[in-house]
Protein backbone atom coordinates (compact mmCIF):
# COMPACT_ATOMS: atom_id res chain seq x y z
CA UNK A 1 0.00 0.00 0.00
CA UNK A 2 0.95 3.09 -0.80
CA UNK A 3 -0.25 6.29 1.59
CA UNK A 4 -0.56 9.35 1.13
CA UNK A 5 1.80 10.41 3.44
CA UNK A 6 4.30 8.90 5.67
CA UNK A 7 7.07 9.56 8.31
CA UNK A 8 10.91 8.59 7.34
CA UNK A 9 12.87 6.93 10.88
CA UNK A 10 16.57 5.92 10.64
CA UNK A 11 18.35 4.19 13.13
CA UNK A 12 19.53 7.63 14.11
CA UNK A 13 16.44 8.61 14.99
CA UNK A 14 15.68 5.52 17.15
CA UNK A 15 19.27 5.55 19.34
CA UNK A 16 18.26 9.31 20.22
CA UNK A 17 15.19 8.02 21.28
CA UNK A 18 16.57 5.10 23.60
CA UNK A 19 19.49 7.31 24.88
CA UNK A 20 16.85 9.37 26.07
CA UNK A 21 14.71 6.76 28.02
CA UNK A 22 18.12 5.28 29.30
CA UNK A 23 18.70 8.35 30.71
CA UNK A 24 17.23 10.67 34.00
CA UNK A 25 14.71 12.82 31.90
CA UNK A 26 11.63 11.28 30.05
CA UNK A 27 10.03 14.60 30.39
CA UNK A 28 10.48 18.38 31.18
CA UNK A 29 14.52 17.30 30.40
CA UNK A 30 17.29 19.16 28.61
CA UNK A 31 16.19 17.85 25.18
CA UNK A 32 13.00 20.22 25.15
CA UNK A 33 15.78 23.36 25.66
CA UNK A 34 18.10 22.20 22.87
CA UNK A 35 15.12 21.19 20.42
CA UNK A 36 13.54 24.51 20.60
CA UNK A 37 16.82 26.55 20.51
CA UNK A 38 17.04 24.18 17.08
CA UNK A 39 13.75 25.28 15.79
CA UNK A 40 14.00 28.78 16.39
CA UNK A 41 17.46 28.64 14.63
CA UNK A 42 15.94 26.67 11.84
CA UNK A 43 13.24 29.41 11.55
CA UNK A 44 15.04 32.41 11.94
CA UNK A 45 12.54 33.08 15.27
CA UNK A 46 13.92 34.14 18.19
CA UNK A 47 11.75 32.12 20.50
CA UNK A 48 10.13 28.73 20.02
CA UNK A 49 8.24 26.75 22.63
CA UNK A 50 7.66 23.15 22.07
CA UNK A 51 4.22 21.71 23.51
CA UNK A 52 2.47 18.13 22.97
CA UNK A 53 0.86 18.69 19.62
CA UNK A 54 -0.37 21.46 16.41
CA UNK A 55 -3.88 21.63 18.41
CA UNK A 56 -2.59 22.67 21.83
CA UNK A 57 0.20 24.94 20.19
CA UNK A 58 -2.94 26.89 18.37
CA UNK A 59 -4.24 27.22 21.70
CA UNK A 60 -2.00 28.60 23.77
CA UNK A 61 -1.35 30.89 21.15
CA UNK A 62 -4.87 31.99 21.66
CA UNK A 63 -4.44 31.83 25.04
CA UNK A 64 -1.46 34.18 24.56
CA UNK A 65 -2.97 36.49 22.72
CA UNK A 66 -5.87 37.19 24.72
CA UNK A 67 -8.19 36.00 22.96
CA UNK A 68 -11.71 35.24 24.78
CA UNK A 69 -14.87 34.69 24.92
CA UNK A 70 -17.45 37.05 22.55
CA UNK A 71 -14.14 37.78 20.49
CA UNK A 72 -14.11 36.70 16.98
CA UNK A 73 -11.25 34.88 14.84
CA UNK A 74 -10.60 34.96 11.42
CA UNK A 75 -9.33 31.95 9.80
CA UNK A 76 -9.53 29.69 6.46
CA UNK A 77 -12.49 26.58 5.82
CA UNK A 78 -9.44 24.94 3.96
CA UNK A 79 -7.97 23.19 6.94
CA UNK A 80 -8.14 20.77 9.89
CA UNK A 81 -10.71 21.90 12.10
CA UNK A 82 -7.74 22.46 15.08
CA UNK A 83 -7.18 26.04 12.72
CA UNK A 84 -10.80 27.00 14.10
CA UNK A 85 -11.63 25.18 16.96
CA UNK A 86 -8.67 27.04 19.18
CA UNK A 87 -11.23 29.91 19.09
CA UNK A 88 -14.07 27.52 20.25
CA UNK A 89 -11.85 26.61 23.09
CA UNK A 90 -11.34 30.05 24.04
CA UNK A 91 -15.18 30.64 23.73
CA UNK A 92 -14.43 32.97 21.01
CA UNK A 93 -16.15 32.44 17.57
CA UNK A 94 -14.43 31.53 14.18
CA UNK A 95 -14.90 33.19 11.64
CA UNK A 96 -14.24 31.86 8.29
CA UNK A 97 -13.11 33.42 5.00
CA UNK A 98 -13.74 31.78 1.71
CA UNK A 99 -10.01 30.59 -0.39
CA UNK A 100 -8.46 31.96 -3.62
CA UNK A 101 -7.46 29.51 -6.32
CA UNK A 102 -4.38 28.16 -4.47
CA UNK A 103 -6.71 27.06 -1.53
CA UNK A 104 -5.14 29.57 0.82
CA UNK A 105 -7.39 32.17 2.31
CA UNK A 106 -8.38 35.40 -0.10
CA UNK A 107 -6.94 37.97 1.34
CA UNK A 108 -9.31 40.41 -0.49
CA UNK A 109 -12.02 39.02 1.59
CA UNK A 110 -10.77 39.46 5.07
CA UNK A 111 -11.48 42.74 5.44
CA UNK A 112 -14.97 42.16 4.71
CA UNK A 113 -15.17 39.69 7.70
CA UNK A 114 -13.24 42.61 10.27
CA UNK A 115 -15.37 44.05 13.50
CA UNK A 116 -14.58 45.34 16.30
CA UNK A 117 -15.21 42.22 18.11
CA UNK A 118 -12.07 40.54 15.91
CA UNK A 119 -8.80 39.83 17.73
CA UNK A 120 -7.04 37.37 16.17
CA UNK A 121 -6.27 36.28 12.50
CA UNK A 122 -5.34 32.96 11.57
CA UNK A 123 -3.78 32.14 7.48
CA UNK A 124 -3.14 28.78 7.24
CA UNK A 125 -0.37 27.57 5.18
CA UNK A 126 -2.43 24.57 3.06
CA UNK A 127 -0.20 22.19 1.98
CA UNK A 128 3.08 23.90 3.08
CA UNK A 129 2.19 27.08 0.74
CA UNK A 130 2.51 30.36 2.22
CA UNK A 131 0.07 32.86 2.37
CA UNK A 132 -0.02 36.75 1.44
CA UNK A 133 1.44 37.66 4.84
CA UNK A 134 2.68 41.01 3.20
CA UNK A 135 -1.23 41.67 2.50
CA UNK A 136 -2.03 39.91 5.62
CA UNK A 137 0.08 42.00 8.30
CA UNK A 138 -1.21 45.16 6.23
CA UNK A 139 -4.66 44.25 7.17
CA UNK A 140 -3.64 43.25 10.79
CA UNK A 141 -1.56 46.16 11.36
CA UNK A 142 -4.79 48.60 10.15
CA UNK A 143 -7.02 46.83 12.77
CA UNK A 144 -4.71 45.86 15.48
CA UNK A 145 -5.12 42.17 15.35
CA UNK A 146 -2.99 39.22 16.47
CA UNK A 147 -1.51 37.12 13.13
CA UNK A 148 -0.95 33.38 14.14
CA UNK A 149 0.32 31.39 11.38
CA UNK A 150 -1.10 27.83 11.21
CA UNK A 151 2.60 26.66 9.82
CA UNK A 152 1.34 23.11 10.96
CA UNK A 153 1.60 22.04 6.87
CA UNK A 154 4.68 24.21 6.32
CA UNK A 155 7.75 23.95 7.87
CA UNK A 156 10.64 24.78 5.41
CA UNK A 157 8.31 27.12 3.72
CA UNK A 158 9.25 30.68 2.63
CA UNK A 159 7.93 33.37 1.55
CA UNK A 160 9.44 35.97 0.19
CA UNK A 161 12.76 34.19 1.04
CA UNK A 162 11.91 34.46 4.66
CA UNK A 163 11.52 31.51 6.63
CA UNK A 164 7.53 30.47 7.78
CA UNK A 165 8.61 31.32 11.70
CA UNK A 166 10.32 33.24 11.34
CA UNK A 167 7.30 35.58 12.23
CA UNK A 168 8.71 38.68 10.11
CA UNK A 169 4.86 38.74 8.86
CA UNK A 170 3.23 37.21 12.17
CA UNK A 171 3.15 37.61 16.30
CA UNK A 172 3.42 33.82 16.12
CA UNK A 173 3.84 30.53 14.11
CA UNK A 174 2.64 27.61 14.79
CA UNK A 175 3.82 23.90 13.44
CA UNK A 176 2.98 20.34 13.80
CA UNK A 177 4.71 17.50 13.94
CA UNK A 178 2.71 14.74 13.32
CA UNK A 179 4.10 11.88 11.32
CA UNK A 180 2.65 12.90 7.91
CA UNK A 181 4.57 16.27 8.93
CA UNK A 182 8.06 17.50 7.40
CA UNK A 183 9.55 16.08 10.68
CA UNK A 184 7.91 14.10 13.34
CA UNK A 185 7.98 13.43 17.46
CA UNK A 186 4.98 11.13 16.93
CA UNK A 187 2.84 13.66 18.63
CA UNK A 188 3.54 17.16 18.83
CA UNK A 189 3.92 20.89 18.24
CA UNK A 190 5.97 23.85 18.41
CA UNK A 191 5.22 27.94 18.89
CA UNK A 192 7.67 30.28 17.45
CA UNK A 193 7.60 33.84 17.89
CA UNK A 194 9.85 37.07 18.49
CA UNK A 195 8.12 38.42 21.61
CA UNK A 196 9.66 37.55 24.83
CA UNK A 197 6.47 38.62 26.67
CA UNK A 198 4.23 35.98 24.50
CA UNK A 199 7.32 33.45 24.64
CA UNK A 200 7.16 33.73 28.67
CA UNK A 201 3.22 33.40 28.71
CA UNK A 202 3.86 30.64 26.50
CA UNK A 203 6.11 28.42 28.74
CA UNK A 204 4.04 29.18 31.39
CA UNK A 205 0.69 28.19 30.18
CA UNK A 206 2.03 24.77 28.75
CA UNK A 207 2.97 23.62 32.10
CA UNK A 208 -0.86 24.42 34.03
CA UNK A 209 0.24 28.13 34.51
CA UNK A 210 2.74 27.71 37.29
CA UNK A 211 6.12 29.87 37.36
CA UNK A 212 9.08 28.65 39.38
CA UNK A 213 10.83 32.01 38.42
CA UNK A 214 11.78 33.80 41.79
CA UNK A 215 11.59 37.29 40.04
CA UNK A 216 7.73 36.44 38.79
CA UNK A 217 6.22 35.61 41.85
CA UNK A 218 3.03 37.23 43.44
CA UNK A 219 3.57 35.81 47.02
CA UNK A 220 5.91 35.55 49.02
CA UNK A 221 9.03 33.03 48.55
CA UNK A 222 8.35 29.91 50.58
CA UNK A 223 11.50 28.50 50.09
CA UNK A 224 13.32 26.69 46.87
CA UNK A 225 10.10 24.33 46.29
CA UNK A 226 8.04 27.71 46.19
CA UNK A 227 6.20 27.32 42.72
CA UNK A 228 2.82 29.61 41.96
CA UNK A 229 -0.28 28.97 39.70
CA UNK A 230 -0.92 32.50 38.15
CA UNK A 231 -3.23 31.79 35.11
CA UNK A 232 -5.07 28.83 33.93
CA UNK A 233 -2.67 26.35 32.16
CA UNK A 234 -2.29 23.04 30.64
CA UNK A 235 -0.69 20.61 30.68
CA UNK A 236 0.64 20.69 26.99
CA UNK A 237 4.17 19.55 27.87
CA UNK A 238 5.89 17.92 25.56
CA UNK A 239 8.84 15.04 26.52
CA UNK A 240 11.94 14.57 26.53
CA UNK A 241 12.41 11.85 24.14
CA UNK A 242 10.10 13.06 21.36
CA UNK A 243 12.25 16.20 21.51
CA UNK A 244 15.33 14.16 20.55
CA UNK A 245 13.37 12.53 18.25
CA UNK A 246 12.64 16.21 16.74
CA UNK A 247 16.54 17.13 17.22
CA UNK A 248 17.10 14.50 15.13
CA UNK A 249 14.61 14.82 12.23
CA UNK A 250 15.69 18.27 11.64
CA UNK A 251 19.17 17.80 11.33
CA UNK A 252 17.65 15.70 7.94
CA UNK A 253 15.39 18.49 7.06
CA UNK A 254 16.97 19.67 4.41
CA UNK A 255 17.12 16.27 2.61
CA UNK A 256 13.25 15.43 2.95
CA UNK A 257 12.35 19.34 1.61
CA UNK A 258 14.44 18.43 -1.28
CA UNK A 259 12.57 14.61 -1.64
CA UNK A 260 9.63 16.20 -1.22
CA UNK A 261 10.07 18.95 -3.77
CA UNK A 262 11.73 16.75 -6.30
CA UNK A 263 8.01 14.43 -6.06
CA UNK A 264 6.42 17.73 -6.43
CA UNK A 265 8.12 18.77 -9.47
CA UNK A 266 7.52 15.71 -11.26
CA UNK A 267 3.98 15.57 -10.53
CA UNK A 268 3.90 19.12 -11.82
CA UNK A 269 5.63 17.95 -14.78
CA UNK A 270 3.45 15.58 -15.65
CA UNK A 271 0.02 16.67 -14.49
CA UNK A 272 0.03 20.40 -16.23
CA UNK A 273 -0.60 19.34 -19.73
CA UNK A 274 -3.30 16.81 -18.64
CA UNK A 275 -6.98 18.54 -19.34
CA UNK A 276 -8.45 16.45 -16.63
CA UNK A 277 -6.25 17.30 -13.60
CA UNK A 278 -5.48 20.54 -12.35
CA UNK A 279 -2.56 21.67 -9.96
CA UNK A 280 -2.15 23.97 -7.90
CA UNK A 281 1.88 25.31 -9.05
CA UNK A 282 3.74 27.89 -6.74
CA UNK A 283 3.36 31.31 -7.27
CA UNK A 284 6.49 33.83 -7.41
CA UNK A 285 7.59 34.94 -3.52
CA UNK A 286 6.57 31.24 -2.77
CA UNK A 287 8.38 28.10 -1.82
CA UNK A 288 5.99 25.79 -1.04
CA UNK A 289 7.49 22.83 1.37
CA UNK A 290 4.42 20.29 0.25
CA UNK A 291 3.05 18.52 3.25
CA UNK A 292 0.80 17.53 0.66
CA UNK A 293 0.21 17.12 -3.09
CA UNK A 294 -3.24 17.90 -4.40
CA UNK A 295 -4.58 17.62 -7.39
CA UNK A 296 -8.28 18.89 -8.62
CA UNK A 297 -10.50 16.51 -11.27
CA UNK A 298 -13.59 17.06 -12.88
CA UNK A 299 -16.32 16.89 -10.20
CA UNK A 300 -16.93 15.15 -6.74
CA UNK A 301 -18.20 12.01 -8.62
CA UNK A 302 -15.11 11.50 -10.43
CA UNK A 303 -13.04 12.42 -7.29
CA UNK A 304 -14.99 9.56 -5.58
CA UNK A 305 -13.95 6.53 -8.65
CA UNK A 306 -10.20 8.00 -8.83
CA UNK A 307 -10.21 7.58 -5.11
CA UNK A 308 -11.60 4.49 -5.02
CA UNK A 309 -9.62 3.03 -8.20
CA UNK A 310 -6.40 4.61 -6.73
CA UNK A 311 -7.29 2.22 -3.37
CA UNK A 312 -8.18 -0.67 -5.69
CA UNK A 313 -4.49 -0.34 -7.19
CA UNK A 314 -2.93 -0.26 -3.29
CA UNK A 315 -2.54 3.57 -3.51
CA UNK A 316 -4.38 5.29 -0.43
CA UNK A 317 -4.92 8.71 -1.23
CA UNK A 318 -7.15 11.31 1.35
CA UNK A 319 -8.80 14.60 0.95
CA UNK A 320 -7.49 17.48 2.45
CA UNK A 321 -10.15 19.26 3.97
CA UNK A 322 -14.25 19.22 4.17
CA UNK A 323 -14.60 22.53 4.69
CA UNK A 324 -14.33 22.94 8.69
CA UNK A 325 -17.85 24.30 8.91
CA UNK A 326 -19.45 21.56 7.08
CA UNK A 327 -18.53 19.08 10.29
CA UNK A 328 -22.05 18.67 12.20
CA UNK A 329 -20.28 19.83 15.46
CA UNK A 330 -20.00 23.46 13.32
CA UNK A 331 -23.39 22.78 11.40
CA UNK A 332 -25.31 22.53 15.35
CA UNK A 333 -23.26 25.93 16.39
CA UNK A 334 -25.19 27.44 13.29
CA UNK A 335 -22.08 28.03 10.17
CA UNK A 336 -24.60 26.81 6.68
CA UNK A 337 -23.43 25.05 3.89
CA UNK A 338 -22.97 27.81 1.22
CA UNK A 339 -20.25 29.80 3.43
CA UNK A 340 -17.74 29.92 0.95
CA UNK A 341 -18.44 28.40 -2.25
CA UNK A 342 -14.84 28.57 -3.33
CA UNK A 343 -14.10 26.18 -0.56
CA UNK A 344 -16.60 24.04 -0.91
CA UNK A 345 -15.96 23.73 -4.56
CA UNK A 346 -12.57 23.04 -3.85
CA UNK A 347 -13.20 20.35 -1.58
CA UNK A 348 -15.65 18.87 -3.75
CA UNK A 349 -12.78 17.54 -6.71
CA UNK A 350 -9.77 17.53 -4.52
CA UNK A 351 -7.65 14.57 -3.53
CA UNK A 352 -3.96 14.43 -1.97
CA UNK A 353 -1.69 12.15 -4.00
CA UNK A 354 1.25 10.55 -2.12
CA UNK A 355 3.76 12.40 -1.44
CA UNK A 356 6.83 12.05 1.12
CA UNK A 357 10.73 11.32 1.28
CA UNK A 358 10.67 7.64 1.55
CA UNK A 359 8.39 7.48 -1.58
CA UNK A 360 10.87 5.71 -4.32
CA UNK A 361 10.82 6.96 -7.97
CA UNK A 362 9.27 3.46 -9.61
CA UNK A 363 6.74 4.06 -6.44
CA UNK A 364 5.78 7.63 -7.82
CA UNK A 365 6.14 6.27 -11.32
CA UNK A 366 3.49 3.96 -10.91
CA UNK A 367 1.51 6.35 -9.32
CA UNK A 368 1.59 8.46 -12.09
CA UNK A 369 0.91 5.39 -14.56
CA UNK A 370 -2.51 4.93 -12.20
CA UNK A 371 -3.75 7.91 -12.64
CA UNK A 372 -3.50 8.67 -15.91
CA UNK A 373 -4.82 5.16 -16.99
CA UNK A 374 -7.73 6.11 -14.87
CA UNK A 375 -10.44 6.71 -17.16
CA UNK A 376 -13.92 7.37 -15.74
CA UNK A 377 -17.20 5.96 -16.99
CA UNK A 378 -18.80 8.88 -18.65
CA UNK A 379 -22.74 8.43 -17.53
CA UNK A 380 -23.80 10.45 -20.86
CA UNK A 381 -21.02 9.59 -22.92
CA UNK A 382 -22.59 7.67 -25.83
CA UNK A 383 -20.47 4.30 -27.29
CA UNK A 384 -22.21 4.52 -30.53
CA UNK A 385 -22.52 2.11 -33.86
CA UNK A 386 -24.40 1.98 -36.46
CA UNK A 387 -28.04 0.47 -35.33
CA UNK A 388 -27.10 0.90 -31.19
CA UNK A 389 -25.20 3.09 -28.48
CA UNK A 390 -23.80 2.15 -25.12
CA UNK A 391 -24.05 3.95 -21.84
CA UNK A 392 -23.73 3.20 -18.32
CA UNK A 393 -27.24 2.63 -16.76
CA UNK A 394 -28.61 4.94 -14.16
CA UNK A 395 -31.31 4.06 -11.40
CA UNK A 396 -33.63 5.43 -13.85
CA UNK A 397 -33.25 2.31 -15.79
CA UNK A 398 -34.67 0.48 -13.51
CA UNK A 399 -37.93 -0.38 -15.08
CA UNK A 400 -40.54 -3.15 -15.21
CA UNK A 401 -39.25 -4.58 -18.37
CA UNK A 402 -35.74 -4.76 -17.74
CA UNK A 403 -37.28 -6.79 -14.70
CA UNK A 404 -39.54 -9.00 -16.80
CA UNK A 405 -36.04 -10.42 -19.21
CA UNK A 406 -34.64 -11.57 -15.62
CA UNK A 407 -37.82 -13.18 -14.83
CA UNK A 408 -38.05 -14.42 -18.36
CA UNK A 409 -37.05 -18.44 -18.57
CA UNK A 410 -36.67 -18.39 -22.31
CA UNK A 411 -34.08 -15.05 -21.86
CA UNK A 412 -32.25 -16.67 -18.71
CA UNK A 413 -32.06 -20.04 -21.03
CA UNK A 414 -28.42 -20.10 -20.65
CA UNK A 415 -27.72 -17.46 -18.12
CA UNK A 416 -26.60 -17.08 -14.80
CA UNK A 417 -29.28 -14.47 -13.90
CA UNK A 418 -31.84 -14.23 -11.15
CA UNK A 419 -35.35 -13.01 -10.34
CA UNK A 420 -35.31 -9.53 -9.40
CA UNK A 421 -37.40 -6.60 -7.97
CA UNK A 422 -37.40 -2.90 -9.15
CA UNK A 423 -35.44 -2.28 -5.58
CA UNK A 424 -33.01 -4.74 -6.28
CA UNK A 425 -32.15 -4.08 -9.33
CA UNK A 426 -31.67 0.09 -8.15
CA UNK A 427 -29.13 -1.51 -5.70
CA UNK A 428 -27.06 -3.65 -8.21
CA UNK A 429 -27.15 -0.60 -10.79
CA UNK A 430 -25.79 1.90 -7.81
CA UNK A 431 -23.59 -0.83 -6.63
CA UNK A 432 -22.18 -0.60 -9.96
CA UNK A 433 -22.02 2.99 -10.76
CA UNK A 434 -19.77 3.50 -7.45
CA UNK A 435 -17.57 0.24 -8.44
CA UNK A 436 -14.37 1.95 -10.12
CA UNK A 437 -13.58 -1.83 -11.63
CA UNK A 438 -16.76 -2.13 -13.25
CA UNK A 439 -18.01 -1.07 -16.89
CA UNK A 440 -21.68 -1.63 -16.87
CA UNK A 441 -24.05 -0.47 -19.94
CA UNK A 442 -27.20 -0.73 -21.43
CA UNK A 443 -27.43 -1.19 -25.07
CA UNK A 444 -29.84 0.92 -26.32
CA UNK A 445 -31.34 1.51 -29.61
CA UNK A 446 -30.31 4.31 -32.02
CA UNK A 447 -33.39 4.90 -33.60
CA UNK A 448 -35.63 5.39 -30.59
CA UNK A 449 -33.56 4.56 -27.38
CA UNK A 450 -35.42 1.22 -26.19
CA UNK A 451 -33.54 -0.59 -23.63
CA UNK A 452 -32.37 -3.78 -25.29
CA UNK A 453 -30.09 -5.24 -23.21
CA UNK A 454 -26.99 -4.95 -20.79
CA UNK A 455 -23.12 -5.37 -21.25
CA UNK A 456 -20.62 -5.91 -18.70
CA UNK A 457 -16.90 -5.78 -18.21
CA UNK A 458 -16.13 -6.71 -14.67
CA UNK A 459 -14.17 -7.19 -12.55
CA UNK A 460 -11.99 -5.37 -14.36
CA UNK A 461 -8.08 -5.96 -13.31
CA UNK A 462 -6.70 -2.44 -14.12
CA UNK A 463 -3.21 -3.71 -13.37
CA UNK A 464 -3.16 -6.82 -15.78
CA UNK A 465 -4.91 -4.88 -18.20
CA UNK A 466 -7.61 -7.87 -17.76
CA UNK A 467 -12.03 -7.94 -17.83
CA UNK A 468 -14.46 -10.63 -17.75
CA UNK A 469 -17.31 -9.69 -20.23
CA UNK A 470 -20.81 -10.66 -19.67
CA UNK A 471 -24.03 -9.71 -22.39
CA UNK A 472 -27.53 -10.35 -22.20
CA UNK A 473 -30.00 -9.47 -24.63
CA UNK A 474 -33.78 -9.23 -22.81
CA UNK A 475 -35.49 -7.66 -25.40
CA UNK A 476 -36.76 -10.66 -27.38
CA UNK A 477 -38.10 -8.29 -30.26
CA UNK A 478 -33.90 -8.03 -31.01
CA UNK A 479 -33.35 -11.39 -31.49
CA UNK A 480 -32.13 -12.71 -34.53
CA UNK A 481 -31.14 -9.75 -35.89
CA UNK A 482 -27.42 -9.95 -34.43
CA UNK A 483 -27.50 -7.37 -32.14
CA UNK A 484 -25.20 -9.07 -30.34
CA UNK A 485 -22.70 -9.71 -32.41
CA UNK A 486 -22.73 -5.45 -33.09
CA UNK A 487 -22.83 -5.03 -29.50
CA UNK A 488 -19.75 -7.21 -28.49
CA UNK A 489 -17.64 -5.82 -31.17
CA UNK A 490 -18.27 -2.28 -29.76
CA UNK A 491 -17.62 -3.28 -26.41
CA UNK A 492 -14.20 -5.30 -27.20
CA UNK A 493 -13.28 -1.66 -29.28
CA UNK A 494 -13.93 0.16 -26.46
CA UNK A 495 -11.91 -1.50 -23.85
CA UNK A 496 -9.20 -2.10 -26.36
CA UNK A 497 -8.83 1.42 -27.25
CA UNK A 498 -11.05 3.19 -24.79
CA UNK A 499 -10.14 1.53 -21.16
CA UNK A 500 -6.50 0.37 -22.35
CA UNK A 501 -7.26 -3.31 -21.03
CA UNK A 502 -5.62 -6.44 -23.48
CA UNK A 503 -7.29 -8.82 -22.99
CA UNK A 504 -10.90 -9.81 -22.40
CA UNK A 505 -12.17 -13.19 -21.14
CA UNK A 506 -15.70 -15.05 -20.91
CA UNK A 507 -17.34 -17.78 -20.17
CA UNK A 508 -19.87 -19.47 -21.87
CA UNK A 509 -22.47 -22.21 -21.18
CA UNK A 510 -21.25 -25.24 -23.99
CA UNK A 511 -24.82 -25.56 -24.66
CA UNK A 512 -25.22 -21.79 -25.82
CA UNK A 513 -23.75 -22.73 -29.71
CA UNK A 514 -25.17 -19.53 -31.05
CA UNK A 515 -23.39 -17.38 -28.59
CA UNK A 516 -20.01 -19.26 -28.93
CA UNK A 517 -20.28 -18.72 -32.51
CA UNK A 518 -20.91 -15.15 -32.03
CA UNK A 519 -17.81 -14.79 -29.69
CA UNK A 520 -15.52 -16.57 -32.10
CA UNK A 521 -16.82 -14.10 -34.89
CA UNK A 522 -15.86 -11.15 -33.40
CA UNK A 523 -12.35 -12.44 -32.78
CA UNK A 524 -12.75 -14.71 -29.14
CA UNK A 525 -10.77 -17.89 -28.96
CA UNK A 526 -11.60 -21.12 -26.72
CA UNK A 527 -8.46 -20.98 -24.06
CA UNK A 528 -10.93 -23.72 -22.34
CA UNK A 529 -13.76 -25.66 -21.06
CA UNK A 530 -14.34 -26.20 -17.29
CA UNK A 531 -16.37 -28.98 -16.38
CA UNK A 532 -19.71 -28.83 -14.91
CA UNK A 533 -18.37 -25.50 -13.80
CA UNK A 534 -22.44 -23.89 -14.22
CA UNK A 535 -24.86 -24.78 -11.89
CA UNK A 536 -28.20 -23.55 -14.13
CA UNK A 537 -31.15 -24.61 -11.50
CA UNK A 538 -29.73 -28.16 -10.85
CA UNK A 539 -28.51 -29.00 -13.95
CA UNK A 540 -24.22 -28.76 -13.98
CA UNK A 541 -23.29 -27.64 -17.65
CA UNK A 542 -19.47 -27.12 -18.94
CA UNK A 543 -18.09 -23.58 -19.09
CA UNK A 544 -16.22 -22.80 -22.03
CA UNK A 545 -14.10 -19.71 -21.80
CA UNK A 546 -13.14 -17.92 -24.15
CA UNK A 547 -10.40 -14.93 -24.41
CA UNK A 548 -9.52 -12.54 -27.03
CA UNK A 549 -6.61 -10.50 -26.61
CA UNK A 550 -5.83 -6.82 -27.90
C1 LIG B 1 -3.55 22.93 9.37
C2 LIG B 1 -3.44 22.16 10.65
N1 LIG B 1 -3.51 22.82 11.80
C3 LIG B 1 -3.40 22.17 12.97
C4 LIG B 1 -3.21 20.82 13.05
C5 LIG B 1 -3.14 20.14 14.37
O1 LIG B 1 -1.90 19.54 14.59
P1 LIG B 1 -1.75 18.28 15.57
O2 LIG B 1 -2.27 17.08 14.84
O3 LIG B 1 -0.28 18.19 15.82
O4 LIG B 1 -2.53 18.56 16.79
C6 LIG B 1 -3.14 20.09 11.88
C7 LIG B 1 -2.95 18.63 11.91
O5 LIG B 1 -2.95 17.93 10.95
C8 LIG B 1 -3.26 20.78 10.64
O6 LIG B 1 -3.21 20.11 9.49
Amino acid sequence: MIPYGKQFLDEEDINVVADVLKSDFLTTGPKINEFENKVAEYTGAKYAVAVSSGTAALHLACLAAGLKKGEELITSPMSFAASANCALYCRAKPIFVDIDEQGLIDVDKIEGKINDKTKVIIPVHYTGLPCNMEKIKQISDKHNLTIIEDACHALGAKYKGSKIGDCKYSNMAVFSFHPVKQITTGEGGMITTNSKELYEKLKMLRNHGITKDPKKLINKNEGPWHQEMQELGFNYRITDFQCALGISQLGKIEKFIENRRKIAKKYDKVFENNDNIEIIKEKEGQFDSYHLYVIRVKDKETRLKLFNYLKNNNIFCQVHYMPVYWHPYYQKLGYEKGLCSNAEEFYQRMISIPIYPKLTEKEQEYVIEQIKEFKEVNKNKKILSKRIYLRELTLDDASHKYCSWLNDPEVNKYLETHKSTIKELKKYIQKQIDDPNSFFVGIFDKKNDKHIGNIKLEPIDWKKRKVIFGILIGNKNYWGKSIGTEATKLIVDYAFNELNLTEIELGVISENKAAIRVYEKVGFKIVGIKKNAVDHEGVLYDDVIMVIKK
